[in-house]
């Protein structure tokens, strides 16, 4: 796989241009597949490297973020050989390094702006004698990094400079790392993984208590590699020390991809729209569930389980009352990605709709929650900060007025949501920034347009 060639869609979009989104002509309508999940992608890339064979994988999504883990497992020494299919997804196989473990790479490990590879990373390089700089963009570098480190240092590992927060970080593995019982004070899928996956090598059994259930990807996926783990609601273990073996894994597709056509359809008179073969795992299909709180004419059904993840249909409907709701702190995990597109539909609801304790938007690959309070503040709504809550006055029939400029931060997930602004309203929008949908979602617009047309 060439990992130089671009995922941009629309070469255009190059970092710091301005792109102009307009109105769509027609309502969204039909049937769909959005690119492979995400998080299952990186999973597979990586417990693919770890394993003992040669782990086939299909599905697997084509996106700046996933190049990120592909890059990364190959520096340390993985044969990743993925070739983009007709359907712009990847297939191939990765020939992980199983018992001999990662080599030492030849330089620092970049992770772009892929939080979920470095802090994954972090978990399977520390069983390891072997030490690697991993660093990232300007976004990763002021993310934090010590919610991982720390954990992983009281397992054995170490990291330099000691103490420090943020990226380049080296990281010193352990090859005789001791199993963590960790009482996590976070809802965090990317800290629970990085601990399960050095566990994998700890003699004994390692475990994650969490505050409110994350995305339980890594122990359900850990089993299709022969590895036994207990997945429970707030608490997922594994038990080593045990060796990955490959196996054959198929990437669904991505609920948090198909929650911007889901919104559009919602926000988009007439439209009806159905993705198939997307994830829905109840982890992260909470956004389906606000909807339906609000009032929206959205469903799920599982046609079929794909290893132990739930696979099936998202169907969405225009609807034209929307109302308020209000969101628990239990249940912001499983919308953590998609709360800035939730934050947008919301502005069309009637009433106040609260996102409680949502201080984790801080640290995503932009400040999110400022960012949704000030995008929403340009399109005339009310919409502010209480503590760790987030509050919007929606305000029905609402149309963003002429003009409107957004800045992404090349952030993803802000600029598809900008970009729903423009297309379910009256008046061109202008992005800026909006290549960076290349980390999630390269045909992002073509998608959108295709159900248009
Ligand atoms: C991810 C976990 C989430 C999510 C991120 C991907 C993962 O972060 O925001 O986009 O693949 O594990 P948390 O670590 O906050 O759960």
């Amino acid at each position: 796989m060439s990992v130089d060639a671009s995922v941009r869609e629309d070469p255009a979009d190059q970092a710091g241009s301005v792109r102009t989104i307009r109105p769509l002509g027609r309502p969204l309508q039909g049937s769909i597949r959005v690119p492979g999940d995400k998080s299952l992608s990186h999973r597979a890339v990586l417990f693919g490297a770890m394993a003992e064979g040669t782990t086939r994988v299909s599905g697997v999504l084509d996106s700046q973020d996933v190049r990120s883990s592909v890059a990364a497992v190959t520096a340390l020494g993985a044969k990743a050989d993925l070739a983009v299919q007709p359907d712009g997804s990847l297939a191939g196989t990765v020939e992980g390094w199983g018992s001999a473990g990662p080599r030492q790479p030849d330089g620092p490990i970049d992770c772009g702006n892929s939080g979920t590879t470095a802090r994954l990373l972090m978990g399977v390089i520390a069983p390891w004698d072997v030490e690697v700089t991993l660093t990232g963009d300007s976004s990763l570098q002021s993310r934090p990094m010590r919610r991982i480190t720390a954990p992983l240092m009281k397992m054995g590992a170490e990291f330099f400079p000691a103490g420090r927060e943020h990226l380049p970080l080296t990281e010193r593995g352990c090859a005789s790392l001791a199993p963590l019982h960790y009482e996590s004070p976070m809802a965090s899928a990317q800290l629970k993984s990085a601990i399960l996956l050095a566990g994998i090598y700890a003699h004994g059994e390692t475990s994650v208590v969490e505050p409110a259930p994350s995305r339980n990807h890594t122990e359900l996926m850990l089993p299709q590699f022969g590895v036994p783990t207990m997945a429970g609601e707030r608490e997922a273990a594994v038990t080593g020390p045990a060796t990955p073996r490959a196996c054959a894994l198929d990437v669904p597709g991505d609920p948090s991809s198909a929650a911007f056509l889901v919104c559009a359809a919602l926000l988009k008179p007439e439209s009806a729209v159905e993705i198939t073969d997307v994830s829905l795992n109840p982890t992260r299909i909470g956004f389906v569930r606000t909807l339906e709180r609000m009032g929206a004419d959205v469903s799920v059904s599982v046609v079929k389980h794909v290893g132990k993840e739930p696979v099936g249909t998202i169907t969405a409907r225009f609807t034209a009352r929307l109302r308020g709701c209000e969101v628990p702190a239990s249940k912001i995990a499983s919308i953590v990605d998609e709360i800035p597109v939730l934050s947008l539909v919301a502005a069309h609801a009637a009433g106040i709709t609260v996102f409680r304790q949502v201080g984790e938007l801080r640290v995503k690959e932009t400040d999110r929650l400022r960012a949704v309070i000030e995008g929403l503040a340009l399109m005339g709504v009310d919409a502010w900060e209480e503590g760790d809550d987030l509050f919007i006055e929606g305000q029905p029939g609402l149309h963003p007025p002429a003009g409107l400029s957004f800045d992404t931060g090349g952030d993803h997930r802000l600029a598809m949501t900008w970009a729903l602004a423009g297309l379910c309203g009256n008046e061109p929008v202008s992005v800026r920034d909006f290549g960076c949908v290349s980390v999630s979602y390269p045909g992002f617009i073509n998608d959108i347009e295709r159900l248009a047309s």
